[in-house]
C-alpha cells in the first residue's frame, strides 16, 4: 500500500483531535517522575554516543555462566551477532537467579482462570515445575536444537513448556491458541518439530472446545512429529495414541526433579515464532538467546519502570503472540517480576472482569492493545467505574496506532489522569520494544510512540529517494543493529535478507510500517507498507487469507484487503470471484468464512464479502489494490486507466453501494 492512502486512513481516525494534539504534550506528574528508574534524558545522548557500551551495561544485568569476549560482531551484515563467546541459560536467568538470591516465594504468576479458580506459582514453584518437565522432554528424546512446538491457551503451563526447552536448548515454536489446529499443522512442518506440547481442551467463554482431538485430524502424518504431549486442563476426554501421545502431568510425575540449566551460546536459538508476510507462506522468525534476554530485560524494566518488590504487573496479550513471548514470559520473569495471567477474554465472564483482576491483585502496570481500550471505551466507562483502579501507576499500549481518542479515554478514565502512558511501537522482528516514551523522561502525545529507546536508532525515509526525513512521512527504518534483532528467517536465509535488508543494504533494516516525523523530532507509526493486515493487533497476510479464501470449492479468485475499522483497527474485507455462473448468497458467506476459520483461524474470517465477475486487474495481471482500498473505504479512485478492464470498477462500486446500503 501506498504510503498516501495509508495516511488517508490514518487520518479518518481522529481527524482533528489529532492535530490539535499534536502540539500538546502530556508529563508524569512530579511524583512519578521523582521516583523514576530513568529520569534524567541524558541516558539517551549517553547510549548514543556508545550505543555498544550501552547495550553491553545491559548485558551486565543479566546472569552469565561465561562472559562475552565481543559485544558485537558486525563483520557480515545483515548477519550480526552479539556477545559472541559468552554462555547464559535463559531460564537460569528467569527462575533459578531470583531463587538463589532468596526470592523463590515471590509469586511469578498469579493465574486467574475463566470461571473464577486461582492459581499462584511462586518462582520456586515455577522452577520445580520447569526442571521436572525439562527432564521430561530429555526422556523423550528431545535434546539441544530439536524444534518443540507448543499449541496451548492461557494456562501456566505454557509458562512451563516455554522455559523447560529454553533450559535444555530446545528452540520452541508457539502458536496462538487462536490458530486453527491446520495452521498448527503447517508452522509444525515447516519447522520440522520434534515434539508438540498441546492440551485437551481450552476454554472459549463459559464453553470448552476440544483441541486434542482437532490437533489429531490434521497432525497424523507428519514424519518429523514424534510425540505429543497433552496437558489435561479441562478434562476433555481425548484420543492418545499408543508410542506417540503422554499426558503432560503422567511424565511430570515421572521425571527426575534435577535438571541443572544448560549453559548455551549466547547465539544459540532460543526461539522460532511463525508471523505474516507479504506471501502466503509465514515468517519463521529466529530470536537467539544472550542479545534477545538483554533486550526485553532492559527494555521491560525502562519503559514499564518495573521495581519488582513492590508492582503488581499484568500484559494482558496471548503468549502465543511476540508481546506474550517478550512481556509476560521472559522479561518480567528475567526482572524478577510479580505478573498477572489471565485465562480468558475481556467480556468474559463480564464486562468488568479486567478491571475486577486489577483491583484484586493490585496491578500497578497494565499493558495491553488499542484495540481492547476501543471495545472498552464501547461498552461505557460504568463497567471500569465499578471498581477501584487506584493502584495503577502506568499503562501500556502495543500492537497497532492508538488513536488519540482511545488514549485520551485510557488516561483518563482507566488511568485517572496519573498515570503515564507508553505507546511502544515494536514487531516480532525486532524482539523488543523500540520505540516509545520513558514514562520518567518523555512528555508523550496521544498517537505518537515518541522516540527510540537507548541505543536503537530510528529514521524516516523518503519513499523516492531513500533520503532520511527530518520532518514529514516515509518508510520507517532502524539504521544500526540491536542485540533482540530477528537473526534470520529460520531455513529461509534468502528471504530474510530480501525482505528486510534490499532496499536500503545490508545494515540499515526495514521495518515495513510508514511513519511520520512532526517538527519535534516525535515518531508516528501510521501503518503497514505491505500486504500485512492488523486486525485487532493480530498481524495477517493479505496473500495468507487470499489462499484459505480460493480453497473453498466454489470460488474462483480472492483479493483480501484491510479496511479501517473502527472497533480492530483493521477488518478483512475480501473481493471474490465465484466459478462459472455460481452466484452468492448467504451460505456462500458462512462457507467460505468457515474455510478461512479453518485453515487459519476464527480471527482471519473476512468481515465483508464481495462479489464481484472480476478484479481488476493491470494488463499484466496484477490485482490492483489499491483501488479496491479506495472503494471500501468510499473514497473517489485513482487513476484506472491502467486498468485490463476499467468497467470492473463501475461493476464493483455498485456492489459496495449494495451491500453498504444492506449493512445498514
Ligand atoms: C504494528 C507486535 C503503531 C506495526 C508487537 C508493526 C504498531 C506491527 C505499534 C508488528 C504501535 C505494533 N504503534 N503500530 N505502538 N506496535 N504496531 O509483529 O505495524 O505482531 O509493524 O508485533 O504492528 O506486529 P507484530
Amino acid at each position: 500500500m501506498s504510503i498516501e492512502s495509508r495516511s488517508a486512513v490514518g487520518e479518518e481516525l481522529d481527524g482533528e483531535l489529532a492535530s490539535l494534539l499534536e502540539v500538546e504534550r502530556f508529563e508524569a506528574p512530579a511524583k512519578f517522575r521523582e521516583h523514576a528508574l530513568l529520569s534524567d534524558p541524558g541516558v539517551y545522548d549517553h547510549a548514543a554516543a556508545d550505543p555498544v557500551g550501552w547495550w553491553e551495561a545491559q548485558a551486565q544485568e543479566l546472569e552469565w555462566f561465561q562472559k562475552w569476549t565481543t559485544v558485537l560482531d558486525d563483520s557480515d551484515p545483515p548477519f550480526y551477532k552479539w556477545f559472541t563467546g559468552g554462555t547464559l541459560n535463559v531460564s537460569y536467568n528467569c527462575l533459578d537467579r531470583h531463587v538463589i538470591a532468596g526470592r523463590g516465594d515471590r509469586v511469578a504468576f498469579h493465574w486467574r482462570g475463566e470461571e473464577g479458580e486461582e492459581r499462584d506459582l511462586t518462582y520456586a514453584e515455577l522452577l520445580s515445575e520447569v526442571e521436572r518437565f525439562a527432564s521430561a522432554l530429555k526422556e523423550l528424546g528431545v535434546s539441544a536444537g530439536d524444534v518443540v512446538g507448543i499449541y496451548l491457551p492461557m494456562i501456566p503451563e505454557v509458562v512451563v513448556a516455554m522455559l523447560a526447552c529454553a533450559r535444555i536448548g530446545a528452540p520452541h515454536n508457539v502458536v496462538f491458541g487462536g490458530f486453527s489446529a491446520e495452521a498448527v499443522r503447517e508452522r509444525m512442518e515447516f519447522s520440522e518439530a520434534k515434539v508438540l506440547i498441546t492440551v485437551d481442551g481450552a476454554a472459549r467463554k463459559g464453553k470448552t472446545a476440544a483441541v486434542k482431538d482437532r490437533v489429531d485430524e490434521v497432525m497424523g502424518d507428519l514424519a518429523s512429529l514424534e510425540r505429543i504431549v497433552v496437558v489435561k486442563s479441562k478434562g476433555t476426554a481425548c484420543q492418545m495414541q499408543e508410542g506417540r501421545d503422554v499426558y503432560y502431568e503422567d511424565i511430570l510425575a515421572a521425571a527426575d526433579p534435577v535438571c541443572p540449566a544448560e549453559p548455551l551460546d549466547a547465539e544459540h536459538p532460543l526461539y522460532i515464532l511463525y508471523t505474516s508476510g507479504s506471501t502466503a507462506k509465514p515468517k519463521g522468525i529466529l530470536h537467539t538467546t544472550g542479545g534477545y534476554l538483554t533486550g526485553v530485560a532492559a527494555t521491560h524494566r525502562y519503559v514499564f519502570d518495573l521495581k519488582p518488590d513492590s508492582d503488581v504487573y499484568w500484559c494482558a496479550a496471548d503468549v502465543g503472540w511476540v508481546t506474550g513471548h517478550s512481556y509476560i514470559v521472559y522479561g518480567p520473569l528475567c526482572n524478577g517480576a510479580t505478573s498477572v495471567m489471565w485465562e480468558g477474554a475481556p467480556d468474559y465472564p463480564s464486562k468488568d472482569i479486567w478491571w475486577e483482576i486489577v483491583e484484586r491483585y493490585g496491578v500497578t502496570i497494565l499493558y495491553c492493545a488499542p484495540t481492547a481500550i476501543r471495545a472498552c471505551i464501547k461498552w461505557g466507562a460504568q463497567w471500569p467505574n465499578k471498581h477501584d483502579l487506584s493502584s495503577l501507576r502506568l499503562l501500556g499500549s502495543v500492537g497497532e496506532p492508538i488513536n488519540p481518542k482511545a488514549w485520551l479515554w485510557y488516561h483518563k478514565v482507566i488511568g485517572a489522569e496519573r498515570c503515564p502512558i507508553v505507546d511502544t511501537w515494536w514487531q516480532t522482528e525486532t524482539g523488543a520494544i523500540m520505540i516509545s516514551p520513558l514514562p520518567g523522561i518523555t512528555a508523550t502525545k496521544p498517537g505518537s510512540a515518541t522516540q527510540p529507546f537507548p541505543g536503537v536508532f530510528a529514521e524516516v525515509r523518503d519513499e523516492s529517494t531513500g533520503e532520511p526525513i527530518e520532518e514529514g512521512q516515509g518508510l520507517l527504518v532502524l539504521t544500526h543493529p540491536w542485540p533482540s534483532m530477528l537473526r534470520t528467517l529460520y531455513k529461509e536465509e534468502e528471504r530474510f535478507i530480501e525482505t528486510y535488508f534490499k532496499r536500503f543494504g545490508t545494515e540499515t533494516y526495514l521495518v515495513g510500517d510508514a511513519a511520520r516525523r512532526d517538527r519535534d523530532g516525535y515518531i508516528w507509526v501510521i501503518g503497514r507498507i505491505d500486504d500485512v493486515v492488523n486486525v485487532s493487533g493480530h498481524r495477517l497476510s493479505t496473500a495468507e487469507v487470499e489462499s484459505a479464501i480460493v480453497a473453498h470449492t466454489d470460488v474462483a479468485e480472492a483479493a483480501v484487503i484491510g479496511q479501517h475499522d473502527e472497533d480492530s483497527g483493521q477488518a478483512i474485507v475480501a473481493f471474490v470471484t465465484l466459478q462459472g455462473e455460481l452466484q452468492g448468497d448467504d451460505s456462500t458467506v458462512e462457507g467460505i468464512r468457515e474455510t478461512v476459520a479453518e485453515r487459519i483461524g476464527k480471527f482471519a474470517r473476512p468481515k465483508r464479502i464481495i462479489w464481484t465477475e472480476d478484479l481488476p486487474k493491470t494488463r499484466s495481471g496484477k490485482i490492483m489494490r489499491r483501488l479496491l482500498r479506495d472503494i471500501a473505504d468510499g473514497r473517489a479512485l485513482g487513476d484506472v486507466t491502467t486498468l485490463r478492464d476499467p468497467a470492473v470498477m463501475q461493476q464493483l462500486e455498485a456492489q459496495v453501494k449494495e451491500l453498504s446500503a444492506r449493512e445498514e
